[in-house]
């Protein structure tokens, strides 16, 4: 077994005491040596032979300290703890070489959690991938594509994916997986002060060893105790843990669509073919979104329960929309039904059906990787 040998660089005297404790009774880890003057851990440290430096990134001159123990500790893990995380200094900590980020005082759990977060498959330092999935009306098959495509993606890549319900009044994705959390955004959102990515983690619930979802609200009324700011620090964080992140917002324009829009790398307008008045609201929310300057690369058009799904619809279609449309789902009731009350994942189910090789076709264009079809619709 690996020795995780830890030293503490700590400013605050309290917080020396106190984590010096937690870091004691924490199993598989030992608390080597401490120091509250950084200068003081680089020059005595060494001997101790840490493999991991939890140093306080509350103190002046931070990022060149973190370049000077980089250097005097080539092979240790240096994990920067501080009372309170945000995306930006974070990100600077990580870019400087730390491997993430701790919120004071952490548990013994956050600190094994984080310790175990480097064996994972990283994100290289990367930051994920962030899809908002809006629908203009409601029952356009959203949720049941975003599960089913998560579960693409991740078999896909073996990346690591993250679905947030933000879906705040009526989520259904906990219902799609037969989930009963133990926590929800509700909770995540209440702690988001205290948390940072490696804590925010226990908060999703794992459905496979990739895949895992921060569920939405148990009831509606709930919707209050998630403020716009928290989910937008949410999805910071997500973005840092996850190498996709899929978030499922309320049908139409409504401030936590909007946010999750705004703060994603791509947005898709979900919209079921009907024969109703689609292609209008297609049309009228392009209009919203088109206030972005970059929108043509950040707004795409997936088209669900299409029939027939062939690449002559989806040519019909970006025609009358005068727009491109980046995916067809066809209509599959029955399929989605069996799979729900089988508990399974229309994917598994049949995975050769035309609703999952339109699926992996998305997936293969999110990821980049080689198509499954030879058709490119
Ligand atoms: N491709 C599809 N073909 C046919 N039926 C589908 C398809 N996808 C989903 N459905 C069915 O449509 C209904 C709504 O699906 P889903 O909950 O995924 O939509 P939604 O857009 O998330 O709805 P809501 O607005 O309630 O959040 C479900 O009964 C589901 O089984
Ligand atoms: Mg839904």
């Amino acid at each position: 077994m690996i020795n995780n040998n830890v030293m503490l660089v700590e400013g605050n005297r309290l917080y020396l005491e106190q984590l010096s404790n937690i870091i004691r009774e924490t199993e598989t880890v030992t608390l080597v040596a401490r120091f509250r003057d950084a200068k003081d851990a680089l020059g005595q440290g060494m001997v101790f032979t840490p493999n991991i430096i939890l140093l306080d990134a509350d103190t002046p001159n931070i990022m060149n300290l973190l370049e000077e123990f980089h250097q005097a500790y080539p092979h240790a893990d240096i994990i920067c703890t501080g009372e309170k995380w945000s995306a930006e200094s974070s990100s600077l900590y990580v870019n400087a070489g730390a491997k993430c980020f701790l919120v004071k005082p952490f548990s013994s759990e956050e600190l094994l959690d984080a310790i175990f977060a480097f064996s994972k498959p990283a994100t290289g330092g990367k930051e994920a991938k962030v899809m908002t999935f809006f629908s203009p009306k409601g029952k356009s098959g959203k949720t049941t594509l975003i599960a089913n495509l998560a579960m693409a993606i991740s078999r896909k890549t073996n990346a690591s994916v993250g679905i947030i319900d933000a879906d705040l009044q009526f989520g259904d994705m906990a219902f799609f997986f037969n989930l009963k959390p133990q926590s929800t955004i509700v909770e995540a959102a209440r702690d988001t002060d205290f948390l940072s990515p490696v804590s925010l983690n226990s908060y999703f619930v794992p459905v496979t060893k990739n895949v895992s979802i921060l569920c939405g609200t148990k009831e509606p009324s709930l919707i209050d105790k998630v403020s716009i700011h928290s989910l937008e620090t949410i999805i910071d964080m997500a973005r840092t843990m996850f190498q996709y992140v899929l978030i499922d917002v309320p049908a139409g324009f409504n401030p936590t669509s909007i946010a999750a829009a705004e703060m994603a790398d791509t947005t898709y307008i979900v919209t079921m073919l009907n024969g109703g008045y689609e292609v209008q609201h297609i049309q009228r929310s392009l209009d919203i979104f088109s206030t972005w300057p970059d929108y043509r690369e950040r707004v795409k058009i997936i088209l669900t329960r299409v029939e027939p799904c062939t690449i002559t619809a989806k040519q019909e279609m970006e025609e009358i929309i005068g727009y491109p449309v980046a995916g067809i789902i066809p209509n599959a009731y029955l399929d989605v039904a069996t799979a729900a009350d089988d508990g399974r994942m229309a994917l598994d189910l049949k995975p050769n059906s035309p609703l999952s090789q339109r699926i992996n076709y998305l997936a293969g264009k999110i990821t980049k990787k080689k198509q499954d079809n030879d058709d490119d619709f």
